[in-house]
């Protein structure tokens, strides 16, 4: 069983972990018996832009849930590269928090196929929810026609965040469309004296850049198909990706294996690098971070495409407090709760009826494009691959990191589709 596999890597680490896991303390942990009135919801958004998110929809569960506690149990970490190896401890022991976030897709049938999770479609019949989500999202929540999860937004991963001055400074006056300008843009910055203008970090991070570049090369269709088995890794577009992937990384920082997002996301708001490919949380975080000179656009070359992720909560086998829970995912699914979440987090709403004037500036933008946009998935957030593959692709990357090794990451990646993908 592919996740079995990677939940036993995980209890390694887990140990070290579980000291920095603790938002609450297994005492304050939901459901200390039955009858209990706790919620603990297992998130990684501990903080800036992703606890705003967290925190508006807490604000809305008081309102909806009286007589229920909400208990954090967040572990930090961008990507839950922390809270993944811990969930997947706690859930092999049979110690489920009351909900945890999974991502729509690939992702989230790891935990079905695992048999971790309850089937809520009653639950969405009873909440009018069938309806209130695009199609195409409930088949991402659905396996043998049952749904497992509720889910909180789309976010959008292909995107560049930029520091306007510094972009400015350069004599930089629109915005790349297209890999060559981009190339020639940087090059423009690195003569202005920024050394590194793109800003990176560790192994998942690197993962979102290459996805974005092979978008790029391969167009949309042929790199859906590398995450349902219709693209073969090992061909020419591939390495063609891989090459150019690999030139950016000689306008990245040298410490880009120890840094998180927000760590690179910092060097773009101090200056030192002009842009960022991340994920919408970026334009949240720099909201709570209140660093106002940003702006944003679509990878280049990536044209009019919207590489998605949803952010969905779930209903653990053993939760302790079963109808804490479903109010809680009640909420997740309500018009209030993702009002009151996604317009802190950077994301859109799910939910099809929401008023985008009720929105920021970006998601205004970004729900426009989501209506029009050509949808791929990602890997790294697990809309478009499992986590076995995700864990295969970040060691892959790590590798490349330090070794640049253009044969040996093709390679790899071919691997990984063939042992963990469809
Ligand atoms: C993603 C998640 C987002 C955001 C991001 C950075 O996996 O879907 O909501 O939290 O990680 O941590």
């Amino acid at each position: 069983m592919r996740f079995t596999r990677r939940a036993a890597v995980a209890v390694v680490g887990v140990a070290a972990l579980l000291t920095v896991a603790a938002c609450g303390s297994s005492d304050d942990k939901g459901g200390s018996g039955s009858g209990s009135k706790k919620v603990e919801v297992f998130t990684w958004w501990a903080d800036g832009g992703e606890k705003a998110g967290l925190d508006g929809l807490v604000a809305q569960f008081g309102k909806d849930c009286a007589g229920q506690e909400f208990v954090n149990g967040a572990v930090a970490g961008g990507a839950g590269a922390n809270a993944k190896q811990v969930l997947a401890s706690r859930l092999q022991t049979n110690d489920p928090p009351d909900t945890f976030q999974a991502h729509a897709g690939a992702e989230l049938k790891d935990y079905i196929k695992a048999g971790q999770i309850e089937d809520i479609s009653a639950d969405y019949a009873t909440w009018g929810l069938k309806s209130a989500f695009p199609q195409g999202l409930i088949d991402n929540l659905t396996i043998d026609g049952k749904i497992y999860s509720v889910p909180a937004n789309i976010h959008r991963a292909n995107v560049v965040w930029t520091n306007k001055k510094v972009v400015a400074d350069a004599g930089i006056t629109a915005d790349p469309k297209d890999m060559a300008t981009f190339l020639a843009d940087l090059d423009k910055l690195k003569a202005k004296g920024i050394k590194t203008p793109l800003a990176l970090g560790k192994d998942w991070t690197q993962l979102m850049l290459l996805e974005s570049v092979l978008i790029t090369d391969l167009g949309p269709d042929k790199f859906t198909g590398l995450w349902n088995g219709t693209t073969d890794w090992k061909g020419a577009d591939v390495t063609k990706g891989i090459n150019d992937f690999k030139t950016l990384l000689t306008y990245t920082n040298t410490d880009r294996d120890a840094l998180d997002w927000t760590d690179a996301e910092k060097l773009v708001m101090d200056g030192k690098a002009a842009y960022q490919l991340m994920g919408d949380w970026e334009a949240a975080d720099m909201d709570a971070k209140k660093f106002a000179d940003y702006g944003y656009f679509t990878f280049p070359g990536n044209g009019d495409t919207y590489q998605w992720l949803a952010d969905s909560f779930v209903l653990p086998k053993g939760a302790k407090n079963v109808d804490g829970t479903k109010c809680w995912l009640k909420t997740v699914g309500s018009a209030d709760g993702q009002k009151a979440f996604n317009t802190k987090k950077g994301s859109i709403p799910a939910r099809t009826d929401a008023s985008p004037a009720d929105y920021p500036k970006y998601q205004q933008d970004a729900m426009a494009a989501w209506k029009t946009f050509k949808q791929v998935p990602s890997c790294a957030h697990g809309s478009g691959c499992s986590q076995g593959f995700q864990g295969a692709a970040n060691s892959a990357l790590g590798a490349f990191s330090t070794k640049q090794d253009v044969a040996a990451l093709q390679t790899a990646m071919a691997a990984a589709a063939a042992q963990f993908g469809k």
